[in-house]
């Protein structure tokens, strides 16, 4: 089994559908082993304690740079153990130092159709806020590796979702989530751990 670790910031609704995931069988070859929080309050803490796997708490405050923060994370990662490492709503953008030690071995998810709504400003809501000042049409989720650009990865899995007259960025949010964020990245996990995921220079095959 390889050991998954899930870092988060907020609500921890991408967290739980991993564990339900889980739960289901549908990570196969893959074990939710640890939850890294940014933020001590976050409810995602919650979710990981009633499914019982191991919470920590890692904030950027606490430490003096990216970089320190990054190390701290590292030697986490290692003394667990860990062979994925999935970022799901986590809201601290990791050192380029960090990203090259785990390279091919870290995946986010991204609410939006990447390279749309992507990039340092681009999380939460104020994606989906963007999307709609835009007046696009079709918006979705991707999962990408992640890599020292943000959001700049190679693709593993991306959804469309459509985008409906009087959307608000909250009702838009809910919809990207439930019909794309919480099937594509379970099911990008499990792809991992099955070990079904090529990497050819900016592309990911995958395996059937
Ligand atoms: C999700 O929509 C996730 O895609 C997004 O934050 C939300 C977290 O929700 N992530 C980003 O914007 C990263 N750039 P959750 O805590 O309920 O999973």
């Amino acid at each position: 089994m390889l050991k998954i670790a899930v870092m988060v910031s907020g609500g921890g609704t991408n967290l739980q559908a991993l564990i339900d995931a889980e739960r289901r069988g549908e990570l196969k070859n893959g074990e939710l082993s640890a939850v890294i929080s940014s933020n001590a309050d976050a409810y995602a803490l919650e979710r990981a304690n009633r499914a019982f796997i191991p919470s920590y708490v890692l904030r950027r405050r606490d430490f003096d740079s990216t970089d320190a923060y990054g190390d701290a994370l590292a030697e986490m990662l290692g003394q667990l153990d860990i062979g994925l490492v999935v970022l799901a709503g986590f809201m601290t953008v990791l050192s380029p130092d960090f990203c090259r030690r785990f390279e091919g071995r870290i995946i986010n998810i991204h609410p939006s159709l990447i390279p749309s709504f992507c990039g340092p400003s681009f999380y939460g809501l104020h994606v989906h806020e963007a999307a709609l000042a835009k007046g696009v049409k079709v918006t979705g989720a991707t999962v990408h590796f992640v890599s020292e650009v943000v959001d700049g990865g190679a693709i593993i899995l991306q959804k469309a979702v459509e985008v409906r007259e009087g959307d608000t960025p909250e009702v838009l949010q809910k919809r990207v989530m439930q019909e794309a964020e919480w099937k594509l990245l379970p099911r990008a996990v499990s792809l991992f751990c099955e070990g079904r995921l090529k990497i050819e220079g900016e592309k990911v095959h995958i395996i059937e």
